[in-house]
């Protein structure tokens, strides 16, 4: 079995992260796995958003968890990318477990790392959260937690151990003593950077007994080279595209 997770939804019809994004992915045919990243505001709400700041998604500039959610809750989250995506909004995490709920949708869920003075104090409430409102989500349904985060991982391990969780890694930063980071994190999955990735490495982790997918492809080139390689899954942008690659063996 081969997994294509919408990246962010389908950012390549919608704007990343929204609503809007998501609703797409989940209406491509097919389609089992949605990726979102997780972020939280200085009072503690949880949004979905990619970026620490706001400047580059939304109408408004700041940092996240240094701004209450009251003052984002406005900000469009899809005027950048389109005029019609005018009234979108910064999704909530109780949104995305409603939208899972309504097209029976598995997520992963990144969480990001938490900026600020307050950090662990932030990120232990976010974990907390994640895995209060996800109580909500259908039974059926699966969960991945995924974190280039390390206290995060460790969290997500004592608070909610019922779910998978995924080390990220970029290329530049993955070193040979990556059982090691697994082993502390009590981690199967491994969610590696495309750029730079070789089929050495895609070996090495997989003789190393664990499961593997790729960020983020959307070249249906790359997509089957990968897949021939040994690796389990991509994130893509374009998952109308290659989401006929789940049906690989
Ligand atoms: O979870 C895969 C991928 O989303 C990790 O990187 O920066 O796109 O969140 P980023
Ligand atoms: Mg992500």
């Amino acid at each position: 079995m081969f997994t294509v997770f919408g990246h962010r939804g389908l950012p390549s019809k919608a704007p990343e992260n929204t609503l809007a994004s998501f609703k797409a992915a989940s209406e491509v045919e097919g389609a089992q796995w949605l990726e979102l990243d997780v972020g939280i505001t200085k009072d503690e709400q949880l949004i979905i958003i990619h970026d620490d700041y706001l400047e580059r998604t939304t109408t408004m500039s700041g940092e996240i968890t240094q701004l209450n959610y009251s003052e984002m809750e406005e900000t469009s989250a899809g005027l950048w990318y389109g005029a019609e995506f005018k009234e979108e909004r910064l999704p909530t995490f109780k949104q995305i477990v409603e939208l899972a709920n309504t097209y029976q949708m598995n997520l992963n869920v990144e969480l990001k790392g938490v900026t600020g003075p307050n950090g662990t104090a932030l990120s232990r409430s976010m974990v907390e959260q994640v895995h209060y409102q996800l109580q909500e989500l259908d039974e059926g349904l699966d969960v991945l937690i995924s974190s280039f985060n390390l206290p995060l991982l460790k969290m997500s391990e004592a608070i909610m151990p019922e779910y998978r969780r995924a080390v990220l890694y970029k290329n530049a930063y993955f070193k040979e003593d990556f059982r090691t980071v697994m082993d502390f994190c009590n981690a199967q999955i491994i969610n590696i950077q495309d750029a730079k990735l070789t089929e050495a490495r895609v070996k090495m982790i997989k003789s190393a007994g664990y499961e593997l997918n790729v960020w983020t492809v959307n070249k249906l080139t790359r997509a089957n080279q990968l897949a021939n390689w040994g690796v389990d899954g991509i994130f893509t942008d374009k998952l109308d595209q290659l989401i006929h690659l789940s049906q690989r063996d």
